[in-house]
């Protein structure tokens, strides 16, 4: 029995190496996928430009998503309804659009922080105290 010993020792670190490797690459996959859509702290916006995306958000997405985010021609943009989206497919589908649909793309209008900015608001419903005090 004693002899298996030093075997079993380089099966358990090689284990552990291999481990190690995949777990690291799942990590990475995970990162590379999150990055275009990765929310960031903004701070480069300015909070005059934030003022004119709000605006952008309830009138022109809301006019094809609802006034209310509720769904329109466009699909329910609440966060309930996102949850299980990623942020890299939100990020992209507002920026490319999508073709052969009514969505239009929004890179001509909004930079990409701005579009991380936007998702971000679609996460956290922010656009609803606008709707309140607007009413
Ligand atoms: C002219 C109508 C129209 C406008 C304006 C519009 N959308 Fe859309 N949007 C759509 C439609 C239609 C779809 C569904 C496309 C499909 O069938 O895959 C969609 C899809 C989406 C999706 C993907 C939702 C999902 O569940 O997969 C997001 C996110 C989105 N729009 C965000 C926005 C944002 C943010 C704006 C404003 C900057 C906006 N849209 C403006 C029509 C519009």
């Amino acid at each position: 029995m004693k002899k298996y010993i030093p075997a079993i020792l380089v099966l358990i670190t090689l284990l552990g190496f291999v481990h190690v490797t995949f777990a690291q690459r799942t990590v990475t996959e995970q990162q590379l996928k999150a990055s275009p859509g990765a929310v960031t702290n903004n701070s480069n916006i300015s909070a005059s430009r934030k003022t004119r995306l709000m605006d952008l958000l309830l009138a022109d997405c809301g006019s094809c998503h609802g006034m209310t985010m509720k769904g329109g021609l466009g699909p329910s943009l609440l966060a309930v309804d996102l949850k299980n989206k990623s942020d890299a497919m939100l990020f992209y589908t507002i920026r490319e659009g999508r073709k052969n649909t009514p969505m239009p793309p929004w890179k001509p209008f909004m930079n990409d922080d701005e579009i991380r900015w936007m998702v971000k608001q679609l996460r956290q419903q922010t656009w609803k105290k606008e709707l309140n005090e607007n009413d």
